[in-house]
């Protein structure tokens, strides 16, 4: 039986039993008239949808933990747009697409084309400083590969950093073939680390959101720090990081968004810093034209929030 999703409740216009696994993003005590009842926000990949839970189950209120996935069974009443609840399991095994947004391309494709790329970075520092980040330390990886590239512009679903750096990645080895007077692996390198900050800036279950250093720092100091502490562990260590390359890397993290009013505290002032630049631009845009292009909504004509503009597509 496949999942009844909150967009389709949301559609429903009668009162209609449900049965069906959400995650649990936030829970509120409140007192009624009558009697005091809890207040759930449920949520899946279609959006969020409100529950109440009422005495008779006051006992297992506990078991309720935001960031846990719960099968609900209860009655959905269209006329308040609520689930009442009459009884809820946790649930351990679920598939994350379903309670997400998730990115449309292949995961584990993305995966592979990703550390094939990796895999040709010569450069002895380079090369070493990837594989401390990806291979030593577990949780960046696992990280990395799930978390969304931004919160609402572009790529904002689980998924979308990686299939974004992917893509990235074919542009500027496209870039250092046509133009081979580029620092290919920094290049490279720089294309891999320059949002590395977003897996300490947002969360993704169950609900893409800032975290607090997110928001207090922002991806680009996160990821300085991170690239920047990297590079001091292996130096540590005996490897040889010359000076002026951890410059220009860390300088391709900073300058990223390539000006100060776009949140970058520097300009591009490398080669390889420009040209990232430039790709990573590309990439969000064409990533907000398709979407555009795609949209459900009607017409010749369509508004993009991200570019701020009308996109045309009756062609
Ligand atoms: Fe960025
Ligand atoms: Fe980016």
């Amino acid at each position: 039986m496949g999942k009844l999703f909150v967009s389709e409740l949301l559609e429903s216009r009668s009162p209609r039993d449900v049965d069906s696994y959400f995650a649990l993003v936030k829970l509120e005590a409140r007192q009624g008239p009558q009697q005091a009842y809890w207040f759930l926000t449920l949520s899946d990949a279609t959006g969020q949808i409100h529950a109440y839970v009422f005495e008779e189950l006051a006992n297992r209120v506990p078991e309720l933990v935001p960031g846990n996935v719960y099968t609900i069974r209860g009655v959905f009443h269209p006329d308040r747009k609520v689930i009442k609840v009459r009884d809820f399991r946790r649930l351990q095994s679920y598939r994350l697409p379903d309670l997400v947004p998730f990115t449309p391309a292949d995961l584990p494709e993305l995966e592979q084309t990703f550390f094939r790329y990796v895999n040709t970075i010569q450069e002895p520092p380079l090369r070493d400083l990837l594989r401390f980040l990806f291979e030593e330390q577990d949780e960046v990886w696992e990280r990395f590969r799930k978390v969304p590239a931004a919160m609402k512009y572009h790529h904002a679903y689980v998924g979308g950093l990686l299939e974004h750096v992917v893509s990235l990645l074919a542009l500027a080895d496209a870039f250092a073939r046509t133009h081979p007077d580029v620092h290919r692996d920094l290049l490279l390198t720089g294309v891999i680390l320059h949002d590395l900050g977003k897996i300490d800036e947002l969360t993704f279950f169950p609900t893409i959101e800032y975290t607090d250093s997110g928001r207090l720092l922002g991806h680009i100091i996160l990821g300085y720090e991170r690239v920047n502490r990297a590079i001091h562990t292996l130096r540590e260590r005996g490897v040889a990081f010359p000076e002026n390359l951890r410059l220009a890397l860390l300088h391709m993290i900073l300058a990223h968004h390539g000006e100060k009013a776009w949140g970058s505290p520097v300009e591009p002032h490398t080669y390889e810093a420009q040209v990232l630049h430039f790709l990573d631009n590309l990439d969000a845009k064409a990533w907000m034209f398709r979407q555009a292009r795609e949209s459900e909504e009607e017409g010749a004509w369509v508004w993009q929030e991200g570019l701020r503009k009308r996109v045309f597509r009756d062609y």
